[in-house]
């Protein structure tokens, strides 16, 4: 399968802290993917880079055939809206209604006037995500698990190509996060959207995703399958792994 996103010895440090020393990755087109590693390691800053959020000190993005990088302002700005981004805090606006939130990259990145078509698509991603009708509630009246729905469907409104979710699950109970996990697999199966998943849900990463990266010290020390990755003998991936898992067994 043809990456739809890939990085070329990508770097980024903040004053004297390498975050990313060398990281080269291949997203397939129409997958899941996630990214794993250590708190600290890097994740979100190698996402945030990967949709220019963060500017790389070095190193090339590409998306299809674009490289990123390279690209002036106006047309940066223009393939950026094939990517969507669900933050770690599922950052919703709190002094705006639920509908306002969905509706706010409507009016101002595409610069919708129409009512009725902004609240319809509003409406229909709100049933989408299986939380219909709450347009009119404040962020702060809905629970996490509702607020990280809301974020993902505030996400979707672009209708991006690739959907990146930092964390969709952290803070969630058992029950919720596979509410997450499933919401993630539909996005990707009934959208044909590729998914990019940072996360600390280890098992629900090696049982949904397609591909799988290990970042540590900056760099991806494991990727490829589920199965590939847990044949890793790297240390790192075998302690992570064996962590992860065992805390499984009672
Ligand atoms: N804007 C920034 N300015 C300076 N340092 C930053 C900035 N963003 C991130 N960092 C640093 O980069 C490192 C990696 O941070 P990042 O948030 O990517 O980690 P992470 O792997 O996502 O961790 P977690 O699993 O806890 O979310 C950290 O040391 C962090 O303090
Ligand atoms: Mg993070």
């Amino acid at each position: 399968m043809n990456p739809i996103i890939r990085t070329q010895h990508l770097k980024k440090s903040f004053g004297r802290s390498f975050v990313l020393r060398d990281v080269n990755l291949e997203i397939p087109e129409k997958s899941i993917c996630a990214i794993i590693g250590q708190s600290g390691t890097g994740k979100s800053v190698l996402i945030k880079t990967i949709i220019g959020m963060i500017k790389a000190d070095s190193g090339k993005v590409w998306f299809r055939d674009k490289e990123l990088t390279s690209l002036g302002k106006d047309e940066l700005m223009n393939i950026r809206q094939a990517f969507g981004y669900s933050f770690q805090n599922a950052a919703l606006f709190d002094s705006m209604t639920v509908g306002e939130n969905l509706a706010f990259p409507l009016k101002e990145v595409l610069r919708l006037k129409d009512r009725k078509q902004i609240r319809d698509r509003v409406a229909q991603l709100l049933d989408w995500i299986e939380l219909p009708g709450i347009e009119s509630k404040q962020p702060d009246e809905l629970s996490g698990g509702m607020r990280k729905r809301v974020g993902v469907a505030r996400a979707l409104i672009m209708h991006p190509e690739v959907l990146f979710f930092d964390e969709p699950t952290t803070g969630l109970d058992p029950v919720l996060s596979e509410t997450i996990n499933n919401l993630v697999m539909r996005v990707n199966r009934e959208l044909d959207i590729t998914c990019v998943m940072i996360t600390h849900d280890i098992p629900a990463a090696f049982k949904i995703c397609d591909k799988i990266f290990v970042l540590d010290n900056g760099v991806v020390v494991a990727h490829g399958s589920p199965k590939d990755v847990a044949g890793s003998n790297h240390p790192i991936v075998m302690d992570f792994i064996r962590i992860s898992f065992e805390e499984l067994r009672v």
